[in-house]
């Protein structure tokens, strides 16, 4: 049952149109019309080579069940391909590593992101790509094939750190993610008005709430990636009563305790203070716990302490911890 990730062959066709055709076929309405339409899987091997890409397959028991490509599309951007695999190996930690050969040789070739289509009814595959820190980036592409496909893309940056701002699409792609970040920060200590151990469903509850709030322009949320991996976020309340106008609160400053001291969090705070000039606000406040991580990282970038209130936070050892309000004057 041992499965092995190889390099994809020409021959390995009839393997690949067989595996592609289960996996169709596990969705309503998905015609898989080889010479019609996917003529490129009689010689796959040959056609990403020519791309100036790369092909992979799994092989198990003499079997083809995994396979995926990968092909520049210009400018740094790479296109992930092929993404199938088939029941045996879901759940083994193969799609990751298949993935991973991907990213590295899109990297190691000059790609800076990656970039995949996949169609909207290939749910389970969406919650994998996010998983690996994809978002939903763009409008759907309308294939007008003869499946009636219509299709998701997904997008991340591949290399250094990045920091986007999450529409409402990208923030609902990106929750799975960032719930995992929350719940690393809070069971790694961290006062974010939730206690350790902090349970998936309750962070992802947290997240879903802030997406929807995203979409209605009550907030902005940002996200970072550090070599790929959607490590950090931060977000910006925009939900301000009528007589403060010109404020906006700071909150979920998070960076995963996996991806710290990279530049992380300085970078989406410096992205935060462009956002809020550009939603019009001027006047910013947050607060921290006293003597944690964040309050060196906020006096560095020149906020101004306001005062503390000591015991305001019950913390994960039945403690209470003093929270220091620090605010800081945009220039307009
Ligand atoms: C606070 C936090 C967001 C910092 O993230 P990060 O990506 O590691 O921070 P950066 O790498 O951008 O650090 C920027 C600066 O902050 C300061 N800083 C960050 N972590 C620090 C630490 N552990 N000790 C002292 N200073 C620290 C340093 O001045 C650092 O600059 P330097 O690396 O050039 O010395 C991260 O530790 C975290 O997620 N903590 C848990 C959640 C939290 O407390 N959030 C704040 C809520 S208000």
């Amino acid at each position: 049952m041992t499965a092995t990730l190889r390099a994809g062959r020409d021959e390995d066709a009839n393997g690949f149109i067989a595996l592609i055709a289960a996996c169709w076929a596990e969705y309503p309405g998905n015609i898989l019309d080889v010479d019609g339409e996917n003529p490129e899987l009689r010689a796959l091997a040959t056609y990403y080579a020519e791309a100036g890409g790369a092909l992979w397959a799994v092989e198990q028991d003499g079997a083809l069940t995994g396979m995926l490509g990968t092909k520049p599309l210009g400018d740094g951007v790479w296109e992930l391909c092929k993404v199938y695999t088939a029941p045996a190996l879901r759940g083994t930690g193969m799609a990751q590593r298949m993935i991973a050969a991907a990213e590295d040789f899109a990297r190691a070739h000059g790609g800076t992101s990656m970039k995949l289509w996949s169609d909207t009814r290939f749910d389970r595959a969406h919650r994998f790509y996010e998983k690996q820190s994809y978002i939903r980036a763009g409008a759907l592409r309308v294939l007008n094939d003869l499946s009636n496909s219509i299709e998701f893309v997904y997008a991340k940056p591949l290399t250094g750190v990045a920091i986007e701002r999450l529409d409402a699409a990208a923030a609902h792609a990106a929750i799975p993610r960032l719930a995992e970040i929350l719940r690393a920060c809070v069971d790694a200590g961290a006062s974010v008005s939730y206690l350790p151990p902090l349970a998936r469903d309750t962070a992802t509850a947290f997240w879903t709430r802030s997406a929807s709030s995203a979409a209605m322009d009550r907030r902005v949320i940002l996200a970072g990636w550090v070599d790929g991996v959607l490590a950090g976020t931060v977000t910006l309340d925009l939900d301000m009563p009528p007589n403060q106008p010109h404020r906006a609160d700071v909150a979920k400053l998070l960076v995963h305790p996996d991806a710290r001291r990279r530049g992380l969090a300085r970078l989406l705070m410096d992205r935060l203070e462009d956002e809020a000039r550009a939603a019009g606000r001027h006047l910013l406040v947050l607060d921290t716990r006293e003597g944690d991580a964040a309050e060196p990282l906020y006096r560095g970038m020149g906020w101004t302490e306001a005062g503390r209130v000591p015991g305001f936070a019950l913390n994960g050892e039945g403690g209470y911890d003093a929270t220091i309000f620090f605010w800081k004057r945009l220039d307009q």
